[in-house]
C-alpha cells in the first residue's frame, strides 16, 4: 500500500506522514530531503545551481546516508533546494529513488508513505492514497516562523512570509512536475485544524482506500 501526501511548504504534511507512517507501522520517506541534500552537496561543492547535468549527476548518485545530514533545513539549503527542485534533470535523477522506496519499502514493512510535491501525480500516481495538505499561506508562514524561531529567536516573520510566497510561486508554476492536487487526491485545508484533527481525518480517508 503506497500513501502520497502531498502540498505545499509548511502546510502540516510532514508531520501527518510521519504519525500516520508510525500508526501504521509503514516505511516514511521524505521526498523534500532528497533536493535538501542535492542542494547541500552543490553548496558544500560551490557549484552553480544552474549546472542542470552537474547536479543532475549529483542527485543520481545521491547516498541514502546524505539525507541524515544535519544541515538540510537551514535557510540557505532550503532556498537552494526550491531552485534545483525547478530543473527538470535533476528531478528525473530523483524519480528511480523515490519509486524505489515506494514500490519495496526498506525494512521490510507493508506499505510506504511518502510526502512531497509530486507524489501523487508524477511520482506514485499509482499510490493507494492519496492526501493533498494545505493552508493558507499566511497561517503556513507563521508555522514556518515559530519552527525557524526556536533554532534563531532573530527570526523574522516577513521574511519567512515572503520566502514562502517564492517558492509557492516555484514550486507552482515550473514545467515539470507542477505543485498541484492529484485528480483523485482528497484535499485537507489544515488551517484551522489541529495536529490530531488532520490525523483523523487522514486516518479515515486512508481507511476508507486499503484494499480489500
Ligand atoms: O518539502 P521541503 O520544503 O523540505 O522541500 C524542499 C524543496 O524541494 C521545496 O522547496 C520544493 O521545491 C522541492 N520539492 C519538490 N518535490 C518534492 C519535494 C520537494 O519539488 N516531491
Amino acid at each position: 500500500m503506497i500513501i502520497a501526501i502531498d502540498g505545499p511548504a509548511a502546510a502540516g504534511k510532514g508531520t501527518l506522514a510521519r504519525r500516520v507512517a508510525a500508526h501504521l507501522d509503514f516505511a516514511y520517506l521524505d521526498s523534500g530531503l532528497l533536493y535538501r541534500a542535492v542542494a547541500a552537496l552543490a553548496l558544500d561543492l560551490a557549484m552553480s545551481l544552474d549546472d542542470s547535468d552537474g547536479l543532475a549527476k549529483l542527485a543520481g548518485d545521491l547516498a541514502p546516508q546524505e539525507l541524515e545530514r544535519s544541515d538540510l533545513r537551514v535557510p540557505t539549503v532550503s532556498e537552494a533546494a526550491s531552485r534545483i527542485a525547478a530543473l527538470p534533470a535533476v528531478r528525473l535523477a530523483l524519480v528511480d529513488f523515490q519509486r524505489r522506496f515506494a514500490d519495496s519499502p526498506p525494512g521490510g514493512k507493508a506499505g510506504s508513505v511518502l510526502d512531497g510535491r509530486d507524489i501523487g501525480t508524477v511520482i506514485c500516481p499509482y499510490a493507494t492514497c492519496k492526501l493533498y495538505i494545505t493552508a493558507t499561506r499566511e497561517v503556513r508562514a507563521k508555522r514556518r516562523w515559530l519552527e525557524l524561531r526556536e533554532r534563531d529567536p532573530s527570526a523574522i516573520y516577513d521574511r519567512v512570509f515572503n520566502d514562502l510566497v517564492i517558492r509557492d510561486q516555484r514550486d507552482e508554476t515550473r514545467k515539470d512536475a507542477p505543485l498541484k492536487p492529484a485528480a483523485d487526491a482528497v484535499i485537507i485545508d489544515t488551517s484551522d485544524l489541529t495536529t490530531d484533527v488532520v490525523f483523523k481525518q487522514a486516518l479515515e480517508i486512508i481507511e476508507a482506500a486499503r484494499p480489500g
